[in-house]
């Protein structure tokens, strides 16, 4: 705080004190003026009602001179007054950073078992799990969702189900977390509409979807050119994330027309890394957390 700004709070603080303090005095000294029958002489409704003057009760009195001096007494001992620090040199940042180090040595045997243990191991920790759960929250729940279900529009994917776009083992799993993932696929919209369509409904027969068998049969032709990412089959290749195409999990949905648009138009989904925002064993607790709650 400016020197120009402490002074001018410490000005307000001692105006305000000094004028409450006054009148508090002032009005304990003060003696109305009265009338033989004790009152002041104001009248109301035709004389049916008229001041008197009494003094104010005992407590009101000894209740003001208390919060007077638990006032002052709080700007001596706390910040409040300018600049001044307080004679207790309390300040909430100090607070802050005490419950901080208290909350760490309460957490430090969590994350020294985290930092080398294995998430599958972690996931029958009931406490880990539990900060896992709050971790996922803060970092990843935006993007897959607060039950961690997925979001086809950005294509997050369901992490609590068996399907892995880069595998679900525990090493693939830190791996993904750890560098984040990159999935690309080239837009196909030079094919033409009716081909896409095409693809479209072949790509939906592969896990039994609705579709038109003819326009499967047809679009069957042209998968050569998706088969070496998705393999011949359609079953994804997890080395460079393309996903299992007969499986009912779906990154962009199952729907035709946004089978049709991830063929058409191509897609870019984006997991950012997390070494460095989280550590170790953070990522690890994160890990067990969707080992425990998934397939
Ligand atoms: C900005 C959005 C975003 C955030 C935040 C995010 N993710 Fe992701 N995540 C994605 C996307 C998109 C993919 C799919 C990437 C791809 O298709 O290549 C993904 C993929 C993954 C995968 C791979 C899944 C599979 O099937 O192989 C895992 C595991 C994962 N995320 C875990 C996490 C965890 C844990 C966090 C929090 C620490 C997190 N993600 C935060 C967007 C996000
Ligand atoms: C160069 C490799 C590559 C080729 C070739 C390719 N894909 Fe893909 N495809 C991917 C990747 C990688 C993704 C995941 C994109 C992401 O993570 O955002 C994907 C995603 C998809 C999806 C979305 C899946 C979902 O879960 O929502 C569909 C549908 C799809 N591809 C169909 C096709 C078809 C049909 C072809 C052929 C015309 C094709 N792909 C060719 C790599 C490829």
């Amino acid at each position: 705080m400016s020197l120009h700004w402490s002074l001018w709070i410490m000005f307000l603080v001692v105006l305000n004190l000094g004028i409450t303090l006054f009148l508090f005095l002032w009005g304990t000294r003060v003696s109305i003026p009265t009338r033989e029958d004790g009152t002041t002489g104001h009248v109301w409704a035709h004389g049916t009602l008229r001041e008197g003057v009494r003094q104010l009760p005992r407590w009101w009195y000894l209740m003001s001179a208390g919060t007077f001096i638990v006032g002052i007494g709080y700007l001596v001992l706390y910040p409040g007054f300018g600049a001044y620090d307080g004679l207790l040199d309390w300040s909430s940042r100090g607070q802050l950073e005490r419950a901080e180090e208290r909350n760490q040595a309460l957490l430090a045997p969590l994350l020294e078992k985290a930092r080398n243990g294995a998430p599958s191991d972690l996931a029958a920790d009931a406490e880990a799990v539990r900060l896992g759960g709050r971790l996922f929250q803060d970092n990843c729940a935006a993007c897959h969702g607060r039950d961690a279900r997925g979001n086809t529009t950005i294509g997050a994917p369901d992490l609590l189900d068996d399907a892995w776009v880069y595998g679900g083992d525990e090493k693939a799993i830190l791996a993904s977390i750890r560098t984040g993932r990159e999935g690309v696929m080239p837009g196909w919209e030079f094919l033409g509409y009716g081909r896409v369509k095409n693809l479209a409904h072949y790509v939906s027969s592969l896990s039994g979807a609705p579709h038109r068998p003819t326009a499967a049969e047809v679009g069957k032709k042209r998968f050569d050119a998706c088969a070496g990412c998705h393999g011949p089959d359609g079953s994804g290749n997890p080395a460079i994330g393309a996903p299992d195409l007969s499986d009912d999990a779906w990154l962009y949905g199952g729907e035709l027309d946004q089978i049709m648009t991830s063929i058409s138009q191509g897609r870019h989904g984006q997991m950012p890394a997390w070494k460095g925002r989280l550590d170790e064993a953070e990522i690890r607790l994160v890990a067990a957390w969707m080992l425990a709650n998934g397939k």
